[in-house]
């Protein structure tokens, strides 16, 4: 028997367990969230190339996240991933206990919370997170409740990845850098999925289906429940903002390493989820992470010639590392890895 239990295997509560309700200081202050409908919305199909690379720079340096439309991937498939996510969280108990694991090395697993095994207080949060590439090598493993899930999620991942790695070159372009320069530096990228669920929540005010995070990757690619809002993020260090659904748009976000990578030009943002009393919530995050030997440092022609590089350099796999032995929601990752200052 799993030792903490799945929340999407339990009947509807009431109120909120003690275990998942946040110190006072540390709550999700919804009233306080703003709207910006000017989050940065960019068609890919835009004949003007020049612009929709200016416009993902700009979109890097101030949000550091932007949401995508004409992106290739069809509104079908959108549809039947979210659907077959459904599906799986409402699979027997018995079924989904079989691929319960608090184990973070682990690379097929369910989960409840983020990491149950370091963190004081819960998440309202169920997720199975796998990985994706090579498909083959993986593929296997994967849920074969239900029966189309491996069909509809693989098709999916192999989009998704082609999608990430145009990205990663319109990206590489607007920090003036070859079109394959973060493409070679990162190596053959893993490419990992969470399929979130957010149930519904007693009591929304008092906790989160994420606390706030960065996202330790290079590039996050993620699909919303088109019905139901829950991602914010924080604009200019202290204003959440709601980033709410908009049909067959998927939302880019950068991660730790394409924050080193620049130099500290683009930003990884703080972003979290929360919840709500009224419907429960799907999301569906892909990151596209570095191979675990590749070497991070900051674009040389991007460091000042008298000044010395923000980050130093490390293999993805120490700073993977770092990541999961900390809890979610500490300072930014990416400070451990900072150059000291010289006195
Ligand atoms: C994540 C994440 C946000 C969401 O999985 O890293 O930030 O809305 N998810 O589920
Ligand atoms: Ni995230």
């Amino acid at each position: 028997m799993a030792k903490h239990q799945l929340l999407s295997t339990v009947e509807r509560r009431e109120t909120l367990p003690e275990s998942y309700i946040r110190p006072e200081s540390d709550r999700p202050r919804l009233s306080e969230v703003m709207t910006d409908n000017n989050i940065p919305l960019i068609d890919l199909t835009s004949p003007d190339k020049e612009r929709v690379i200016t416009e993902i720079g700009l979109a890097c340096q101030t949000y550091g996240f932007f949401q995508v439309i004409n992106h290739g991937i069809s509104e079908d498939l959108l549809e039947k991933v979210m659907a077959v996510g459904l599906q799986f969280f409402r699979l027997p108990a018995e079924e989904k206990a079989k691929l319960y694991s608090d184990e973070p090395s682990k690379k097929i697993r369910l989960s409840t919370s983020f990491n149950v095994r370091k963190e004081t207080v819960h998440n309202w949060r169920d997720y199975l997170r796998l990985h994706c590439h090579p498909l083959e090598e993986f593929l296997p493993e994967w849920p074969s409740n239900p029966e189309s899930f491996k069909e509809i999620i693989s098709t999916y991942c192999h989009e998704v990845r082609l999608l990430g790695l145009r990205l990663l070159g319109m990206i590489s372009l607007s920090l003036g850098l070859e079109e394959d320069y973060i493409e070679k530096v990162l190596g053959e990228q893993e490419q990992h999925m969470a399929v979130n669920y957010y149930p519904q929540c007693p009591e929304p005010d008092l906790t989160f289906g994420l606390p706030k995070h960065t996202d330790p990757n290079a590039i996050t690619i993620l699909l919303q429940d088109p019905k139901v809002a829950g991602l914010q993020v924080l604009k200019d260090g202290d204003q959440w903002i709601a980033v709410n659904p908009r049909a067959n748009a998927l939302v880019i976000n950068l991660g730790d390493q394409l924050q080193a990578l620049s130099n500290g030009a683009y930003k990884s943002v703080w972003h979290r989820a929360v919840v709500n009393a009224a419907q429960e919530r799907m999301s569906v995050a892909s990151f596209l992470c570095p191979c675990n030997s590749a070497v991070i440092s900051p674009a040389p022609s991007l460091v000042a010639d008298e000044d010395a590089p923000v980050y130093q350099s490390y293999t993805y796999d120490e700073y993977y590392k770092k990541f999961w032995s900390r809890n979610l929601d500490q300072e930014h990752c990416l400070e451990l890895f900072r150059t000291p200052k010289l006195q």
